[in-house]
């Protein structure tokens, strides 16, 4: 797909779709006022008669009308003019999206133009709409023998802006919504696939060969023998159960001087999660094939930001195993030796994550971060807590909290802040180890960030819980690609910020 800014519509071919904005009070706005007027004040009428509400995200399309610039006109309810907004302009384009990929059009031109007081900008416009078109695009990789369904027609987007200047920062937001976009596809690819191919083996590969297409990354793989050697027993505790080996994915990419101290994402990587001896309950498990979706974010915003060609340092840390029971398995009572040297009481097998992220935060310490943050499937709790909308955000340092979660906010990816503390960590105390695995059911989201907590001391830490928001389950099953426009938009912030 092409997506391009542009000043002047007339330049565009025939056969484009043109796509207009008509508010809740019938006011179009500029551009939109002048086509419509082309259009003989079609959309006006339609407005007046009350064929077209112009209620957000509505859509109509007028096919063919003699007088239209282009073959066709969709009409797409902008809502309330005074609550127009950044998140009205995301729906709006989606339905546009939606409405426009139904059409034969092989061309779009986007008149959305928002609000002068909405507090969108030429560059969120063009992020937005790159972000939405291709997500709108995406197809699960899916293993289905019948007839393929039809290419789409699309090819190109244009985007109109009021001038040059504005078309440039337009064009720089389309851009970095594609980078982007490719960014969420990539993650949304590796969590959808099946279990039984996406193995620890395969995300090793993949992140090799995102190492070969890009010089900025180098990458290396280490195995069982090498995890050993790291003294990670606790992530090696949650592997012994699976014949599928481990693998530790370390993915260091160079954007800026050897000096500038380093991001590091760390990911969780269980491909699949069966609870281990402490067996998950049958219904849904197959969901657990999603356990892998932090490390494929982490996965996703590294290709982004390689992309982007971003000037700053980032090191990808995925810690990917399965989680099954076995004769060999890790047991309920089991004391494991971190890689930290603090030792853990397994008392429940399902609490896995935490056992392999805390050996991966403390490998992270090697590269002296200016900040870590883990992104994790870590609990149920959290769903339970903040459902499907909001990640959890955890973090023991605030200026980090606080840049995480604008991320979230700007991307329309939100993290909503949780707590840690004493308190929590209290709740995981072991008569027989430093500490336990888990700590009963209440607050059960922040007694699993707690007990990162202590493998992150001295760091500049956050953890990020995407147990609700990594993947829908239900009719619309499959992976979301959250949070990796979360972790993009902080990291671009950050390397504006130098
Ligand atoms: N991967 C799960 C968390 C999860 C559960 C994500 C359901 C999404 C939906 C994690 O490994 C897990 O099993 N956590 C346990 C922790 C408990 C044993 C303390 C949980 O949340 O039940
Ligand atoms: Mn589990
Ligand atoms: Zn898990």
């Amino acid at each position: 797909m092409e997506f391009k800014a542009i000043v002047d519509p007339r330049t565009r071919k025939d056969g484009a779709c043109s796509i207009i904005g008509v508010h809740e009070d019938g006011s179009l706005g500029e551009p939109t006022g002048r086509i419509d007027a082309r259009l003989g004040g079609l959309a006006a009428r339609l407005h007046a008669a009350h064929d077209f509400s112009g209620k957000l995200a509505e859509t109509m399309l007028l096919a063919h009308p003699s007088e239209a610039p282009g073959a066709r006109v969709l009409l797409v309810g902008l809502g309330a003019k005074g609550k127009f907004g950044r998140k009205q302009y995301r729906k709006a384009v989606q339905a546009a999206a939606q409405g426009v990929l139904k059409t034969g059009a092989g061309e779009a031109v986007l008149h959305l133009a928002p609000d002068p007081d909405s507090g969108l900008d030429d560059y969120a416009r063009g992020r937005i709409v790159a972000e939405v078109f291709c997500g709108q695009l995406y197809r699960i990789p899916d293993l289905k023998t019948g007839p393929k369904p039809k290419p789409v027609r699309l090819h190109a987007v244009h985007l109109a802006t009021a001038d040059a200047r504005a078309s440039k920062h337009a064009q720089q937001g389309l851009d970095d919504g594609v980078a982007l976009a490719e960014g969420v596809a990539f993650s949304r690819d590796l969590a959808n696939l099946p279990p039984n191919v996406c193995t620890p083996t395969y995300l090793g590969a993949q992140a090799l060969a995102l190492g070969k297409r890009f010089a900025s990354i180098k990458v290396s793989v280490l195995g069982e023998r090498q995890i050993k050697k790291l003294k990670m027993g606790a992530f090696l505790a949650v592997a012994r159960g699976s014949t599928e080996p481990p693998r530790l994915i370390v993915c260091e990419y160079r954007g800026a001087g050897r000096t500038s101290a380093p991001v590091c994402l760390v990911g969780k990587g269980i491909t699949f999660d069966s609870g281990g001896i402490s067996l998950k309950d049958p219904p849904a498990m197959d969901e657990m094939k999603f356990d892998m979706s932090g490390a494929a974010s982490v996965l996703g915003a590294l290709r982004a930001v390689a992309r982007l060609r971003l000037p700053i340092n980032l090191v990808a840390i995925v810690a990917t195993c399965e989680n099954m029971p076995a004769g060999n398995a890790v047991k309920p009572a089991d004391i494991v030796t971190s890689m930290s040297g603090q030792t853990v009481e397994v008392l429940n097998t399902d609490a896995e994550g935490r056992l392999i992220l805390c050996d991966a935060i403390t490998y992270s310490r090697r590269f002296k971060p200016a900040a870590v943050i883990d992104v994790a499937t870590l609990t149920g709790a959290c769903v339970i807590a903040l459902g499907n909308h909001m990640s959890g955000l955890m973090s023991n340092d605030e200026a980090l909290a606080a840049q995480v979660a604008a991320a979230g906010l700007r991307a329309d990816d939100r993290a909503w802040r949780m707590p840690i503390g004493e308190e929590y960590v209290e709740q995981l105390k072991s008569n027989f180890a430093d500490l336990a695995n888990v700590g009963g059911r209440e607050g059960g989201a922040c007694t699993a960030a707690a007990f990162l907590s202590k493998f992150a001391s001295g760091l500049k830490w956050a953890h990020l819980d995407v147990a609700g928001t990594a993947w829908l389950g239900g009719a619309q099953k499959g992976s979301t690609g959250r949070p990796v426009p979360l972790l993009v938009d902080f990291l671009i912030e950050r390397a504006r910020g130098k």
